[in-house]
Protein backbone atom coordinates (compact mmCIF):
# COMPACT_ATOMS: atom_id res chain seq x y z
CA UNK A 1 0.00 0.00 0.00
CA UNK A 2 1.64 2.79 -0.72
CA UNK A 3 1.84 5.83 1.49
CA UNK A 4 3.61 8.87 -0.20
CA UNK A 5 2.53 11.43 -2.45
CA UNK A 6 3.00 15.13 -3.46
CA UNK A 7 1.27 17.20 -5.03
CA UNK A 8 4.16 16.50 -7.25
CA UNK A 9 4.28 19.77 -9.28
CA UNK A 10 3.63 21.45 -5.92
CA UNK A 11 5.83 24.76 -4.99
CA UNK A 12 8.86 23.76 -3.38
CA UNK A 13 7.51 25.45 0.10
CA UNK A 14 4.92 23.57 1.71
CA UNK A 15 6.70 20.15 2.09
CA UNK A 16 7.17 20.93 5.97
CA UNK A 17 3.86 19.18 7.06
CA UNK A 18 4.54 16.32 4.50
CA UNK A 19 7.93 15.98 6.22
CA UNK A 20 6.42 15.99 9.95
CA UNK A 21 3.51 13.29 8.96
CA UNK A 22 6.27 10.58 7.32
CA UNK A 23 9.05 11.36 9.64
CA UNK A 24 7.89 8.17 12.13
CA UNK A 25 7.08 5.63 8.74
CA UNK A 26 9.77 3.32 7.96
CA UNK A 27 11.94 3.31 4.83
CA UNK A 28 10.72 2.28 1.96
CA UNK A 29 10.98 -1.40 0.93
CA UNK A 30 12.42 -0.61 -2.54
CA UNK A 31 15.74 1.04 -0.25
CA UNK A 32 15.66 -1.75 2.01
CA UNK A 33 16.35 -4.33 -0.63
CA UNK A 34 18.56 -2.54 -2.47
CA UNK A 35 20.19 -2.04 0.69
CA UNK A 36 19.99 -5.91 1.32
CA UNK A 37 21.68 -7.05 -1.64
CA UNK A 38 24.36 -4.78 -1.48
CA UNK A 39 25.57 -6.25 2.01
CA UNK A 40 25.53 -9.43 0.48
CA UNK A 41 29.16 -9.98 -1.11
CA UNK A 42 30.82 -9.89 -3.36
CA UNK A 43 28.43 -6.66 -3.66
CA UNK A 44 30.54 -3.08 -3.45
CA UNK A 45 30.95 -1.86 -0.04
CA UNK A 46 27.71 0.91 0.92
CA UNK A 47 29.98 3.69 0.41
CA UNK A 48 28.77 6.73 -1.57
CA UNK A 49 24.52 6.93 -1.80
CA UNK A 50 22.35 8.91 -3.47
CA UNK A 51 19.32 10.20 -2.35
CA UNK A 52 17.08 11.86 -4.80
CA UNK A 53 13.78 14.13 -3.80
CA UNK A 54 14.86 13.10 -0.21
CA UNK A 55 11.88 14.84 1.66
CA UNK A 56 12.23 14.48 5.47
CA UNK A 57 14.65 11.47 5.23
CA UNK A 58 12.83 8.53 5.52
CA UNK A 59 14.71 6.52 3.21
CA UNK A 60 18.32 8.67 3.66
CA UNK A 61 17.39 7.17 7.80
CA UNK A 62 17.90 3.53 5.93
CA UNK A 63 21.19 4.04 4.07
CA UNK A 64 22.77 6.18 7.14
CA UNK A 65 22.42 3.15 9.45
CA UNK A 66 23.82 0.67 7.02
CA UNK A 67 26.69 3.14 6.82
CA UNK A 68 26.79 5.13 3.45
CA UNK A 69 28.05 8.23 2.98
CA UNK A 70 24.39 9.87 1.69
CA UNK A 71 24.28 13.17 -0.60
CA UNK A 72 20.60 13.69 -0.35
CA UNK A 73 19.31 16.19 -2.92
CA UNK A 74 15.51 18.01 -2.89
CA UNK A 75 14.76 20.94 -4.44
CA UNK A 76 12.48 22.02 -1.11
CA UNK A 77 14.81 23.72 1.10
CA UNK A 78 12.22 22.16 4.35
CA UNK A 79 14.34 19.42 3.48
CA UNK A 80 17.36 20.51 4.43
CA UNK A 81 16.42 21.36 7.72
CA UNK A 82 14.42 18.42 8.47
CA UNK A 83 17.46 15.89 7.52
CA UNK A 84 19.60 18.52 9.42
CA UNK A 85 17.67 18.03 13.01
CA UNK A 86 16.66 14.73 12.54
CA UNK A 87 20.09 13.58 11.47
CA UNK A 88 22.77 15.63 13.39
CA UNK A 89 25.16 13.26 14.14
CA UNK A 90 25.99 12.40 10.34
CA UNK A 91 25.33 15.86 9.13
CA UNK A 92 27.97 16.81 11.39
CA UNK A 93 30.69 14.13 10.41
CA UNK A 94 30.30 15.22 7.11
CA UNK A 95 28.45 11.50 6.25
CA UNK A 96 25.29 13.39 5.39
CA UNK A 97 25.37 16.17 2.80
CA UNK A 98 22.30 17.96 0.71
CA UNK A 99 22.36 19.75 -1.89
CA UNK A 100 19.17 21.76 -2.72
CA UNK A 101 18.64 21.32 -6.20
CA UNK A 102 15.79 20.51 -9.08
CA UNK A 103 16.88 17.18 -10.62
CA UNK A 104 15.13 18.03 -13.78
CA UNK A 105 16.77 20.86 -14.63
CA UNK A 106 19.92 19.89 -15.88
CA UNK A 107 23.46 19.10 -15.00
CA UNK A 108 22.96 17.28 -12.05
CA UNK A 109 26.86 16.35 -11.08
CA UNK A 110 26.03 13.05 -9.45
CA UNK A 111 29.21 11.34 -7.41
CA UNK A 112 29.74 7.33 -8.18
CA UNK A 113 27.51 6.00 -6.31
CA UNK A 114 26.64 1.98 -5.02
CA UNK A 115 23.03 2.95 -5.06
CA UNK A 116 20.67 5.91 -6.47
CA UNK A 117 17.66 6.02 -4.88
CA UNK A 118 14.45 8.10 -5.81
CA UNK A 119 11.25 7.86 -3.63
CA UNK A 120 8.45 8.84 -4.98
CA UNK A 121 9.48 11.83 -6.50
CA UNK A 122 11.25 11.03 -10.74
CA UNK A 123 7.12 11.42 -11.92
CA UNK A 124 7.53 14.99 -10.99
CA UNK A 125 10.18 15.44 -13.54
CA UNK A 126 8.57 17.19 -16.70
CA UNK A 127 8.92 14.74 -19.61
CA UNK A 128 11.05 16.46 -21.97
CA UNK A 129 13.69 16.19 -19.06
CA UNK A 130 13.48 12.52 -17.72
CA UNK A 131 15.54 11.22 -19.98
CA UNK A 132 18.45 13.54 -19.06
CA UNK A 133 17.95 12.42 -15.48
CA UNK A 134 18.03 9.17 -16.45
CA UNK A 135 20.90 9.00 -17.97
CA UNK A 136 22.39 10.96 -15.04
CA UNK A 137 21.37 8.24 -12.23
CA UNK A 138 22.64 5.57 -14.70
CA UNK A 139 25.81 7.10 -15.45
CA UNK A 140 26.54 8.05 -11.51
CA UNK A 141 25.30 4.10 -10.29
CA UNK A 142 28.57 2.19 -10.87
CA UNK A 143 28.76 -1.38 -11.89
CA UNK A 144 27.67 -3.66 -9.17
CA UNK A 145 25.30 -0.96 -7.89
CA UNK A 146 21.53 -0.26 -7.80
CA UNK A 147 18.52 1.79 -8.51
CA UNK A 148 15.79 2.33 -6.21
CA UNK A 149 12.41 4.09 -6.93
CA UNK A 150 9.51 4.20 -8.08
CA UNK A 151 7.24 5.82 -11.32
CA UNK A 152 3.71 6.44 -11.97
CA UNK A 153 1.50 4.29 -14.84
CA UNK A 154 -1.60 5.71 -17.05
CA UNK A 155 -3.95 4.99 -14.57
CA UNK A 156 -2.68 6.62 -11.80
CA UNK A 157 -4.82 9.25 -10.30
CA UNK A 158 -2.27 11.92 -11.35
CA UNK A 159 -1.38 11.27 -14.69
CA UNK A 160 -3.79 13.28 -16.82
CA UNK A 161 -3.93 16.61 -14.02
CA UNK A 162 -1.83 18.56 -17.19
CA UNK A 163 0.78 19.44 -14.46
CA UNK A 164 3.52 17.71 -17.00
CA UNK A 165 4.74 14.12 -14.59
CA UNK A 166 5.95 11.85 -16.23
CA UNK A 167 4.33 8.67 -17.03
CA UNK A 168 5.54 5.46 -17.51
CA UNK A 169 3.17 2.05 -18.98
CA UNK A 170 4.66 -1.15 -17.90
CA UNK A 171 6.64 -1.42 -21.55
CA UNK A 172 8.46 1.47 -21.11
CA UNK A 173 9.29 0.72 -17.20
CA UNK A 174 10.92 -2.51 -19.42
CA UNK A 175 12.65 -0.44 -21.84
CA UNK A 176 14.01 1.75 -18.74
CA UNK A 177 15.37 -1.13 -17.39
CA UNK A 178 16.70 -3.01 -20.41
CA UNK A 179 20.18 -2.34 -19.64
CA UNK A 180 19.88 -3.61 -15.99
CA UNK A 181 19.36 -6.54 -13.97
CA UNK A 182 15.74 -6.40 -11.91
CA UNK A 183 15.57 -6.95 -8.94
CA UNK A 184 12.22 -5.61 -8.06
CA UNK A 185 10.11 -4.93 -10.24
CA UNK A 186 6.04 -4.90 -8.77
CA UNK A 187 3.16 -3.35 -10.31
CA UNK A 188 0.63 -1.71 -8.12
CA UNK A 189 -2.62 -0.70 -8.59
CA UNK A 190 -4.80 0.56 -5.30
CA UNK A 191 -6.99 2.92 -3.89
CA UNK A 192 -6.27 5.24 -0.64
CA UNK A 193 -5.45 8.76 0.85
CA UNK A 194 -2.11 10.63 0.86
CA UNK A 195 -0.09 11.96 3.71
CA UNK A 196 -1.93 15.35 2.43
CA UNK A 197 -5.38 13.42 2.86
CA UNK A 198 -6.16 13.33 -0.68
CA UNK A 199 -8.29 10.38 -1.94
CA UNK A 200 -6.09 8.99 -4.86
CA UNK A 201 -6.13 5.90 -7.22
CA UNK A 202 -2.03 4.72 -7.51
CA UNK A 203 -0.96 2.94 -10.30
CA UNK A 204 2.81 2.70 -9.23
CA UNK A 205 5.81 0.67 -10.68
CA UNK A 206 7.78 -0.71 -7.11
CA UNK A 207 11.73 -0.84 -8.61
CA UNK A 208 15.21 -1.98 -7.52
CA UNK A 209 17.39 -2.49 -10.85
CA UNK A 210 21.14 -3.69 -10.81
CA UNK A 211 23.63 -1.98 -13.38
CA UNK A 212 25.51 -5.16 -14.01
CA UNK A 213 28.72 -5.09 -12.68
C1 LIG B 1 6.57 12.49 -2.04
S1 LIG B 1 8.01 13.22 -1.50
C2 LIG B 1 8.98 11.76 -1.21
C3 LIG B 1 10.03 12.00 -0.19
C4 LIG B 1 10.87 10.77 0.12
N1 LIG B 1 11.69 10.38 -1.01
C5 LIG B 1 9.99 9.63 0.55
O1 LIG B 1 10.00 8.60 -0.11
O2 LIG B 1 9.29 9.77 1.55
C6 LIG B 1 8.74 13.88 -2.99
C7 LIG B 1 9.98 14.70 -2.72
O3 LIG B 1 10.62 14.93 -3.96
C8 LIG B 1 11.00 16.27 -4.03
N2 LIG B 1 11.03 16.66 -5.45
C9 LIG B 1 10.00 16.59 -6.32
N3 LIG B 1 10.40 17.01 -7.52
C10 LIG B 1 11.70 17.37 -7.40
C11 LIG B 1 12.66 17.89 -8.30
N4 LIG B 1 12.35 18.15 -9.57
N5 LIG B 1 13.91 18.11 -7.85
C12 LIG B 1 14.23 17.86 -6.56
N6 LIG B 1 13.36 17.37 -5.65
C13 LIG B 1 12.11 17.12 -6.07
C14 LIG B 1 9.95 17.04 -3.24
O4 LIG B 1 10.42 18.29 -2.81
C15 LIG B 1 9.70 16.05 -2.11
O5 LIG B 1 10.54 16.27 -1.02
Amino acid sequence: MPDSGPAAAEAPSGWAGYYRTTADRPPRRTVLTALAELRRPPGPVPAQAVDLGCGGGRDTAALLDAGCAVLAIDRAAEAGAALRARFPAAWQEGRLTFRRADFSSGGLDLPAACLVNAGFCLPSCPPDRFGGLWSAIAEAVVPGGFFAGHLYGPNDGWARRGDRLTIHDRGAVEALLADWEPLLFEEEETDSVTPRGEAKHWHIFHIVAGKPA
